[in-house]
Formats: structure tokens, sequence, C-alpha cells
């Protein structure tokens, strides 16, 4: 199951966790286009640093950090945890990077990396977040 499917059973009920949700899925819809964020088409593949590696880690980074927010406003007590799952994808990509995978040619490769960590941090760690910031109020309910 691809995740933009699980944007639908993982709805979060919070805008800013599901606005993140909801702007990866866009974006991996388009990230793998050929010529979309990069570097072959200016005759400067980035071979050392996939671009569209780049662009996925500068959106994952910014949801993050909205995240990491959102927990650190409302205390909550699952922060540390929540964040090393964060670190997880953020290392995958950046593995990958470091291997000189290029997500224009390997984008199944990619994809499911991500798709992989999104289907089960949206599950584990986004969702009951969500619930959190929701009852406790840092939030309003949606
Ligand atoms: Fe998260």
């Amino acid at each position: 199951m691809a995740f933009g499917r699980a944007l639908l059973d993982f709805g979060t009920g919070v805008r800013e966790i599901d606005a993140g949700h909801e702007g990866l899925a866009f974006l991996m819809a388009r990230i793998f286009e050929p010529g979309v964020e990069c570097g072959r088409k200016s005759g400067a593949c980035g071979e050392h640093s996939c671009n569209k590696l780049s662009a996925l880690l500068t959106f994952l980074r910014h949801n993050f950090a909205a995240e990491s927010d959102l927990m650190e406003r409302g205390g909550y007590p699952n922060r540390d945890a929540h964040c090393d799952d964060h670190v997880k994808v953020v290392e995958d990509l950046k593995a990958l990077q470091a291997s000189r995978v290029c997500a224009e040619r390997d984008r199944v490769l990619v994809r499911q990396v991500v798709d992989r960590w999104a289907l089960r941090h949206f599950q584990a760690c986004d969702h009951p977040l969500g619930r959190w910031a929701v009852t406790r109020r840092v939030v309003p309910a949606a």
C-alpha cells in the first residue's frame, strides 16, 4: 500500500501534521518525474548528492521541525522516540545519497524507503501524537 492511501487511514485530525503528510504525498507523486529536481537536465548531475534526494530531505526536515515544535509546545512525553524515528528516514536517505543512488534512475528503491517508513511512522508515531495534541488541547480539535 502506497502511503497516499495511508493518508486516508491515518489522518491525525491535527492540521499541521496532516498538512505535512499531504505535502509529502504531493512531493512523492511528482519528484520522480523525469527532469524534476534533477541536475542532469542542466548537465550537472549531482551524482555525489542527488538533487531529488536533497529535495526530499529538505521537505522532511521542515516537517519534522514543525512536529518537533508541536511536541515541545505541549511537553509530549514520547518526543524523543518520535524524533528518533524521524532521524531513521533521514539517515536512510542520506545513506542512499552517499551510495550515489540516483532517485530518477532508482525511483523504485527510493519510493520503497520513504513509503515503508511513512506507513509505519504515520500509524505508530504521528497518529498517537495527533490524538495527544487534541486531547491535551495543544491544538484545537479539527
Ligand atoms: Fe512524525
